[in-house]
């Protein structure tokens, strides 16, 4: 293997920077040529390929988003897609493709690893924590920081308006972040997809807080589940406690990455590069009870989560929360 490619695939994330810069600077040091790909996918098809330096990734571990910039490609899906993007590869003398994004752009990458003659390993990059086979994902934990520094004002305001305050947060079918930032921030109630709620039984425990002097109630909803400002309504219907709804959105995605993901993103980046090194395809990287561990992306995705950690933290929200 003498020559790499690194892409940002999906919804970008904290950390992606930090990841580039580490398969760029072990690439080097270990003799590669690494060469940056732009827009994902979509600038692989298209040749938007640049030779990486070590200066190319300096100053960037501090940044939010990606300095590759990030697409979804529609293209790519198709079988003729993936054959425009192995020609560019191969133009460009790539041998090995590291893939930084969440469970879409590993599918891409599988297929084209079965299709083509290229190696490819995949890096957990988006701030759902959404991939079962690894404990934490690059991004999710500056995510889960940025809604508890939202929490920490929207609980200044409801409290002094002694109000409900309904808060909808990212990660599509995955409630991790609603659960962590929910449990961290000291959260009322939290609504995840992966765990059954009641309306009747969540207005309760609004109009038990209230009796027992609770001047507040946070409640961090899933977008999985969504309707922040149609729940906020029902909730004031019902209880008579006037309730608001705030949905943090993209805001989200941004912002400097912690020293948490930026560790991460550096030792999943040096990893993912070994692999490819040591001959490996088709895998992926990720962290489990602390160590770098690699998994076959098919296997990877198959995967499910390790519901009993998660249900061990739903519950200590509910006893600490209530
Ligand atoms: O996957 C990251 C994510 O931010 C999800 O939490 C959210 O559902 C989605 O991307 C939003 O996508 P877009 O940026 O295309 O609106």
């Amino acid at each position: 293997m003498r020559t790499i490619g690194v892409l940002t695939s999906g919804g970008d994330a904290p950390g992606m920077n930090a990841a580039i810069r580490a398969v760029v600077r072990t690439g080097i040091a270990n003799g590669l040529r690494v060469m940056g790909i732009q827009r994902g996918y979509s600038g692989l098809m298209n040749g938007e390929i640049f030779e990486m330096t070590r200066s190319s990734v300096s100053d960037i571990i501090q940044r939010g988003g990606t300095i590759l910039k990030s697409a979804r490609s529609a293209e790519f899906r198709t079988p003729e897609g993936r054959k425009k993007a192995y020609n560019v590869l191969k133009v460009f003398g790539i041998e090995g493709l590291v893939v930084i994004g969440g469970d879409g752009s590993f599918t891409g990458a599988k297929l084209l690893s079965d299709e083509w003659d290229i190696k490819t390993v995949g890096i957990p990059g988006t701030i759902d924590n959404d991939l079962a086979y690894t404990d934490y994902t690059i991004g999710f934990d500056t995510a889960v920081n940025t809604v508890l520094d939202a929490i920490n004002k929207l609980r200044d305001t409801s409290t002094s308006h002694e109000r409900v305050s309904v808060v909808e947060v990212m990660g599509r079918h995955c409630g991790d972040i609603a659960l962590y930032a929910g449990l961290a921030g000291g959260a009322e109630s939290i609504i995840i997809p992966e765990e059954d709620y009641n309306f009747d039984e969540l207005c309760k425990t609004i109009i038990e807080g209230k009796v027992k002097g609770k001047l507040h109630n946070l409640i961090l909803l899933a977008e999985g589940i969504g309707g922040a400002e149609e729940l906020a309504k029902k909730i004031e219907e019902v209880t008579g406690i006037e309730s608001r709804a705030t949905v943090l959105g993209h805001i989200q995605r941004g912002g400097s990455p912690t020293a948490f993901d930026r560790i991460l993103a550096s030792r999943l980046g040096a990893r993912a590069v070994e692999l490819l090194l040591e001959g490996k395809s088709k895998r992926v990287v990720g962290i489990r009870d602390n160590k770098i561990v690699d998994f076959d992306i098919t296997e990877a995705l198959e995967m499910e989560k390790r519901r009993d950690d998660h249900r061990k933290l739903y519950e200590l929200s509910k006893i600490l929360g209530y």
